[in-house]
C-alpha cells in the first residue's frame, strides 16, 4: 500500500479522523503540525523558525517542512506508507512529495468556513497521548482520556484571530491542491459537516 493524504481546512477533523483511520490501515499518522509543535517545545532551530509563522497562522516555508518530511519518512515504520495529516499544503510540497512516496488516495474533508471557528476554539487535546476532543462536539469522557492520563491543553494558535488567518492561508495556498490531485485521479471528497463516526465510515469506504 502507498501513502494517504488527509486534506481539508484547519479544524476540518483531519487529526480526529487520522487517529481513527490508522487503527484500520496500520499506516502511521504523520502530522506536520504535531512535528512542528514538538520542535517548538524542544526549542530546536526549526522550532524557533517555525514558531513565528505558526503563532500568526501563516504557513511555515516549504524547505523547512520538506526537511522534516524527508527525515520522517526515512524511518522504519514508514516503509509501507504513511497517513499524512496537514501535509502537503502547497503545490511545491505536493510536487516534492510525489518524488518521495506513492500517494494512493487524497481524502478531502469538506467543512464550510462558518463551522471552523467554533470547532477550533472549542478544541482540547490530551497532553499525554494527543487524542483530540471538543468542549461540545466530542467531550472528554467523565473519567478522563482513554489513555488514563488526560491533561487539558489548548493550542497556542487556536484563537479566533489566528483561525481566520489560517483559513485565509488555506484558501490561497492550499485549496489549489484539490484540482492538482483531481487531475491525477487521486482526490476523494467527503462531507465533513456531519457526525464524526459517519465521516469515518465514509473515509474507510473510500479506502476499501
Ligand atoms: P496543523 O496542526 O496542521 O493545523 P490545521 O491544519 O490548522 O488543522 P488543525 O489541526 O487545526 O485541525 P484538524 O483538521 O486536524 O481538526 P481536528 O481533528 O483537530 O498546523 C498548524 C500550523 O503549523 C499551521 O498554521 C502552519 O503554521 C504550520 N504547518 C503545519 N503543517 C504545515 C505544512 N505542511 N506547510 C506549512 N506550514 C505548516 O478537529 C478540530 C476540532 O473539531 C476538535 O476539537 C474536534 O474534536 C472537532 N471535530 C472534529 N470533527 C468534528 C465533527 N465532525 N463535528 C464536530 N466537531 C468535530
Amino acid at each position: 500500500m502507498g501513502s494517504i493524504v488527509l486534506f481539508g481546512p484547519p479544524g476540518a477533523g483531519k487529526g480526529t479522523q487520522a487517529q481513527r483511520i490508522t487503527e484500520h490501515t496500520s499506516l502511521p499518522q504523520v502530522s506536520t503540525g504535531d512535528m512542528l509543535r514538538a520542535a517548538v517545545k524542544a526549542g530546536t532551530a526549526i522550532g524557533l523558525e517555525a514558531k513565528s509563522y505558526m503563532d500568526r497562522g501563516a504557513l511555515v516555508p516549504d524547505d523547512v517542512i520538506l526537511g522534516l518530511i524527508e527525515e520522517r519518512i526515512a524511518e522504519n515504520d514508514a516503509k509501507n506508507g504513511v497517513m499524512f495529516d496537514g501535509f502537503p499544503r502547497t503545490i511545491p510540497q505536493a510536487e516534492a512529495l510525489s518524488e518521495l512516496t506513492e500517494i494512493t488516495h487524497v481524502l478531502a474533508i469538506d467543512v464550510p468556513d462558518e463551522r471552523i471557528v467554533e470547532r477550533i476554539c472549542g478544541r482540547l487535546t490530551c497532553g499525554t497521548c494527543g487524542t483530540v476532543y471538543h468542549d461540545v462536539f466530542n467531550p472528554v469522557p467523565g473519567d478522563g482520556c482513554e489513555c488514563g492520563q488526560y491533561v487539558e491543553k489548548r493550542r497556542a494558535d487556536d484563537t479566533e484571530a489566528t483561525v481566520l488567518t489560517r483559513l485565509g492561508a488555506y484558501h490561497e495556498q492550499t485549496s489549489p491542491l484539490a484540482s492538482w490531485y483531481e487531475e491525477r485521479g487521486l482526490f476523494h471528497r467527503v462531507d465533513g459537516d456531519r457526525a464524526i463516526d459517519d465521516i469515518t465510515t465514509d473515509l474507510l469506504y473510500v479506502l476499501q
